[in-house]
């Protein structure tokens, strides 16, 4: 088929996506700062809750995150189950699993304590409960018609910005393959954004969850759906996490840096519910479908490439985040600026430990991701819409040379 006729089509698709995307949504009650969370739970004992149920994982419990929050909900007369079972990439049976605890015990509401994966299986199984349907009846676009049970969210990264999504991405037990469920009711009703919890995060695991928020920031703001809301939310993201990402990773305990990405997150994740996504996130699913490639790690490495590839088209917008980063003034040349911005994202990954490339990108594997990759980035509002020959390019350019 025609390039331009290709581009008609995706064009055409997109136009259909964007009344539903833009739809006005619910935004989180939010508490901010040390020991958020103790007063979300605090607040959580004031709306008649009877039994809450705890979503999280072992090793979280393992070090005491979760029981900090449960007794200041039993001191408050709130009791709790728990259901520690998620996983990274939670699948259709640990939410499930979840689902026939939050049941078994009777539980009117819902906590979710842990990463993106922990906030999204508990959206599904919020969701799932009120509407007595099973994980997979969930999956697309606002399956539920009921509201959602009621739903709290402590994220313990600064990433995903989940707590304040659309979206829960789950997978198929057996493929892998990521399920989206897409539904305004799984966006919870408050959050605690709480730098104490993100205190004992390991440098690894900060630099690529801060560069997730990052990749959601950028990419939501060089997007063609802007609305002044999302600008707004998306140039404060991206100053939050240049400014700060760097001294989390280098000092865990610095609780004004982890603040700051906490927020970061937060505001990418108002910004890229509505903006969406591009090409960083398309080509990161498919490293992560095919090798496991951590989804903040891949987008680290993924966003300076895309951005390269993007500096015309969205030149506009990448020279505006570099004014507003004062990494330049605003009398400088469009691209001076641009090749500023571009530059300071390529040392960043350097000075946070990103490697430039991966082994684990295999020949035979380069055409099919590429093609999942261009299919993905036609459904999000992309400055433009990239040849295969440049996303072949990219995908190469992130092996390690042999
Ligand atoms: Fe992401």
């Amino acid at each position: 088929m025609p390039g331009f006729i290709k581009e008609l089509g995706y064009k055409a698709m997109l136009a259909l996506k964007k009344g539903i995307v833009m739809e006005p949504k619910p935004r989180p009650a939010v508490f901010v700062g040390k020991d958020a969370a103790l007063d979300l739970c605090e607040s959580i004992s004031h709306v008649g809750l009877k039994k809450i149920l705890v979503v999280t994982d072992k090793p979280l419990m393992d070090i005491g995150i979760p029981q900090q929050a449960i007794a200041r909900l039993s001191a408050k007369g709130v009791a709790t189950a728990i259901y520690d079972g998620v996983k990274p990439d939670p699948t259709v049976s640990v939410v499930d699993a979840g689902i026939e605890v939050l049941k078994r015990e009777a539980c009117d509401g819902v906590l979710a304590i842990g990463g993106g994966s922990s906030i999204d299986a508990a959206k599904v199984m919020a969701l799932a409960a009120a509407n007595g349907l099973k994980a997979l009846d969930c999956v697309g676009l606002k399956k539920g018609k009921l509201p959602s049970l009621p739903l709290f969210a402590v994220p313990t990264t600064a990433g995903t910005g989940s707590e304040v999504t659309i979206v829960a991405v789950i997978s198929d037990d057996e493929t892998h393959e990521k399920l989206m469920v897409a539904d305004p009711k799984v966006i919870p009703s408050a959050a605690a954004l709480d730098p104490n919890i993100m205190k004992g995060l390991p440098p690894q695991i900060t630099a690529a969850t801060g560069m997730d928020a990052l990749t959601h920031a950028v990419e939501s703001y060089i997007n063609t759906w802007d609305t002044p809301e999302c600008l707004q939310f998306g140039r404060s993201a991206t100053r939050l996490v240049l400014n700060n990402l760097e001294r989390a990773c280098a000092n865990g305990e610095d609780i004004a840096a982890r603040e700051s990405m906490a927020l970061a997150s937060y505001y990418a994740g108002l910004a890229f519910t509505t903006c969406l996504v591009g090409y960083v996130h398309a080509v990161s699913h498919q490293l992560g479908g095919h090798y496991g490639v951590p989804h903040g790690l891949a987008n680290a490495m993924v966003l300076p490439h895309v951005l390269e590839l993007m500096k015309d088209s969205a030149g506009e917008r990448l020279a505006e985040l570099a004014v507003y980063c004062e990494l330049g003034d605003e009398t400088e040349p469009r691209d001076e600026l641009v090749r500023k911005f571009i530059d300071r994202i390529w040392a960043l990954n350097e000075e946070i430990g990103i490697p430039r490339t991966t082994d684990v990108i295999k020949d035979e594997h380069i055409e099919d991701i590429v093609s999942a990759a261009l299919k993905e980035g036609a459904g999000y509002p992309v400055p433009r819409f990239l040849e295969r020959a440049e996303c072949t390019a990219l995908v190469q350019g992130l092996r390690t040379a042999a």
